[in-house]
């Protein structure tokens, strides 16, 4: 059995940002010609008015001040609000299969590493776009590796749960180099007319190769993994392939991301903060150990909460770093984004936990060292 370090890491993002401005000033346009829309209504009390969104609120809420976006306009546009997506035809490259493949390739150059290097491929996401073939198979392809190539989702946890599966993988001899690919497109997941969640997320594609310690390469050595589930339904998405033959149908709103926002908040993060600790505690670490938490970027209060607790004491903002200004939150690639980002100043023997939570409940917490060659 052989120990497995994280070789390298690599991201894709769409080319372009929408700004808290810009999505507000869409959203109280729409709510707006709603509300003159439903004036009567409004006036006889058979429906609340919309009230606006606002700039302050999202950020002082969430910490998100952007967001990367595969369609702005489409988005932004109050007779649309959802990104566009052009088909295409079934021999072209997948949108998730296209933006993974960005990051994989990212990730292989950065270590000069190529496709046929890899013998395993993990698509891991909150969504697919498809049910088959994999697009993990369809990355797999396009990058010409060997081995296999399989799709899973986790929703918020979707990365962190694949880097598990890959470590047993190749702790297993079952293969040697495998590449994570979390390729998550969210943004047509939202309800641009739920001012309570119109902000929330972004899109983004990471890739993270992992193989073989004992090959000696550089890298980050993974020290322990640990999974947990526990079912709510506080974060809810209904699309699935038996929408279209439901009776009666349900309302297109239905089918997109829908949470309790406040409950999630309560109830999750001392489920995380235990989680870790405990795991900490079972791999004899402290939490001084850590130089660094890459914590699930959906919240910054949240994470301030989660990293205090852990830390036990106040904690500098490089000790858990948030990306939400820039990403939003982007679903299952969030930790995995933070580590790519923000792990340049890590010397030998340092450590670090990336550490995941979302829909399900779900968590996922993996403890890293920094090693040389
Ligand atoms: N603009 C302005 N005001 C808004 C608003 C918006 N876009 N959305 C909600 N508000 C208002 C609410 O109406 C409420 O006002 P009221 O008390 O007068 O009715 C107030 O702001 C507070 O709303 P609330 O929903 O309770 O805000 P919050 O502080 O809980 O923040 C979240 C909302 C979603 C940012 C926060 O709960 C959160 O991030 N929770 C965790 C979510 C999470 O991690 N999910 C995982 C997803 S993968």
């Amino acid at each position: 059995m052989s120990d497995v370090i994280i070789r390298s890491t690599g991201l894709w993002t769409p080319p372009h940002s929408i700004s808290n401005a810009q999505l507000v000033e869409s959203y109280n346009a729409y709510a707006a010609r709603w509300n003159e829309e439903h004036a009567g209504e409004i006036e006889r009390g058979e429906r609340e008015a919309k009230r606006p969104s606002s700039v302050e609120f999202i950020e002082k809420a969430s910490g998100i001040k952007s967001r990367y976006a595969i369609d702005p306009d489409g988005i932004l546009d109050t007779s649309r609000l959802r990104p566009k997506v052009e088909p295409r035809p079934d021999d072209a490259l997948c949108l998730m299969a296209e933006a993974g493949v960005v990051a994989v390739k990212d990730a292989l150059d950065r270590v000069g590493l190529d496709g046929s290097d890899v013998d395993g491929v993990i698509c891991s996401a909150t969504s697919m776009q498809r049910t088959y073939p994999c697009i993990a198979i369809e990355i797999q392809d396009a990058i010409g590796a060997t081995g296999f190539g399989f799709d899973m989702s986790v929703a918020c946890s979707s990365a962190t749960f694949a880097l598990q599966q890959a470590v047993n993988a190749i702790r297993c001899g079952q293969a040697n180099r495998i590449v994570v690919v979390t390729p998550e497109i969210t943004t047509p997941q939202l309800n641009y007319t739920d001012r309570d969640s119109h902000f929330i997320f972004g899109d983004v594609a990471v890739a993270v190769i992992l193989e073989r310690a004992d090959w000696g390469n550089p890298g980050w050595k993974i020290l322990s993994t640990r999974l947990k589930t526990q079912y709510s339904n506080n974060i809810r998405s209904n699309q699935g392939f038996l929408n279209r033959c439901e009776e009666p149908a349900r309302d297109e709103d239905e089918m997109l991301f829908v949470q309790n926002g406040r409950r999630v908040f309560k109830e999750v993060c001392p489920m995380v903060a235990e989680m870790i600790l405990q795991h900490m505690s079972d791999c004899s670490l402290k939490p001084d150990d850590m130089k660094r938490l890459w914590l699930h970027q959906a919240n910054s209060n949240m994470n301030r909460v989660i990293a205090q607790k852990v830390f036990g004491r106040e904690y500098a903002d490089g000790e858990a770093p948030t990306i939400l200004d820039e990403f939003a939150n982007t679903a299952g690639a969030g930790s995995v984004v933070c580590f790519h980002r923000h792990n340049d100043d890590f010397e030998t023997g340092e450590k670090g936990l990336i550490c995941s939570f979302g829909a399900g409940y779900s968590v996922g917490s993996i403890f890293v060292e920094r090693i040389a060659a």
